[in-house]
């Protein structure tokens, strides 16, 4: 048997949601190049596109935001929990096992058909960027507000995070592109994640949570918070030379760079510096965008790397005043639109997903009893 280390290149399911070209640098959802949804869409357009195949018209938009504007508000048990959670608990881990208690109130918790699963992830949908704005605000004891039914995802997570204070419109804007720009990626890490555990007939919440926990990790989505990380240490534009290349000596790996199926620049990352280079001018931070423009010139001459989307989102989301760890929470609650189309999909046409490994252990040991057993420093 041949072993794909990481499933590198193998076809693991059919998918009419997302196509990654990683050879031309494109990425399409549904048939719309990201360049033009980008520009032209709103995130709940896109939200409709992924579940349904197609944009809406005005009608099913305006249902849609309706709908979500209707389920932001999390149950009264939930927030009360919420309170008593440690303060420095880790937002990706508050965000993980809130969704998973979230199931307990759904209303459709016990059924798993089509119309069930469109309502749990449109009150998912909705629910995710009110967990991360209200987990801010208790840790830091700022009050929490309702949501308001008439705001977008993008508003409603600024106007709950900043408890109550309305957003302005280049930060509604800016995080509305961010959210359409991490919304859907194929069978990444999590959203595989989110496939194998649905494949089992298991639920949707089990099935998202089991992504956000995915998401978590520095290689995937956590990749973001590392990238600001780096940037704050740097400090300053005449320190991201001899940082850089001091990482690269030390052979570590610079955050924000590399992709296992983009083999030219992530389309994503034009968007992104874009958004950072307007937004850290306005903020009067151009030293952000300078430096992270520097360190993408030294990755590409020295080890040939390109940026992905983690990279321009770290420096986005800093001049925005968001704190470093809810980047990547950011990004799930984008994300979750992408993860509940794969598992409605997922479940259109479902087989267990169960791979198999190559065994390389022993096979003739015989058991012997304890009192028999040599001490072995190590056990193989
Ligand atoms: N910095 C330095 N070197 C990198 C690198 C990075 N960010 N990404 C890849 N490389 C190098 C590896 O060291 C390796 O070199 P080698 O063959 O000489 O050992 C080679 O490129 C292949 O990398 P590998 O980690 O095996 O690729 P992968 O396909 O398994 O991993 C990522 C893909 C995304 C996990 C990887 O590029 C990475 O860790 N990037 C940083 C984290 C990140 O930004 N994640 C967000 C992804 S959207």
């Amino acid at each position: 048997m041949a072993v794909n280390r990481g499933l590198e290149d193998v076809v693991a399911a059919e998918s009419s949601i997302c196509k990654v070209d990683g050879e031309k640098g494109r990425l399409i959802y549904r048939g719309y190049d990201i360049d033009d949804l980008a520009e032209n869409a709103t995130y709940e357009e896109v939200v409709y596109l992924l579940w349904f195949g197609r944009l809406p018209v005005k009608e099913e938009l305006e249902t849609l935001r309706k709908e979500l504007g209707a389920n932001r508000a999390l149950p009264k048990e939930l927030v009360e929990e919420m309170k008593k959670w440690p303060k420095h608990a880790v937002p990706m881990e508050v965000l993980r096992s809130a969704t998973s208690l979230l199931s307990m109130w759904d209303a459709d918790a016990s059924e798993n058909d089509r119309s069930a699963n469109i309502r749990k992830a449109t009150r998912l949908t909705a629910q995710l960027p009110t967990i991360v704005a209200y987990w801010d605000c208790i840790r830091e004891g700022r009050e929490l507000v309702e949501p308001k039914p008439e705001h977008t995802t993008a508003a409603s997570f600024l106007y709950l995070l900043h408890s109550g204070k309305e957003p302005d419109e280049v930060a509604v804007k800016s995080l509305d592109v961010a959210l359409i720009l991490h919304a859907e990626h194929e069978l990444n890490a999590s959203t595989f994640a989110a496939r194998v555990a649905a494949g089992t007939l298991s639920d949707m919440h089990s099935a998202v949570t089991a992504a956000i926990g995915t998401l978590k990790g520095p290689l995937h989505g956590g990749a973001n918070q590392e990238v600001i990380k780096m940037l704050l240490e740097i400090g300053e534009v005449a320190n991201v030379e001899p940082y850089v290349k001091k990482m690269f000596a030390e052979k570590k790996k610079l955050m924000g760079f590399g992709h296992r199926v983009y083999k030219v620049q992530d389309p994503r990352a034009f968007h992104l510096r874009k958004m950072s280079e307007e937004l850290c001018k306005g903020a009067n931070q151009m030293k952000w965008y300078e430096m992270s423009t520097i360190i993408e010139r030294l990755a590409k001459e020295e080890k040939k790397l390109n940026c992905n989307v983690d990279f321009y989102s770290a420096s986005v989301y800093h001049v925005l005043g968001i704190p470093r760890d809810l980047f990547t929470p950011i990004f799930a609650i984008s994300r979750i639109s992408g993860w509940t189309a794969h598992i409605l999909e997922q479940l259109q046409d479902n087989r267990l997903i169960r791979p198999e490994a190559e065994y390389t252990g022993h096979v003739d040991l015989k058991y012997v009893p304890i009192e028999q057993r040599k001490e072995v420093a190590t056990a193989k």
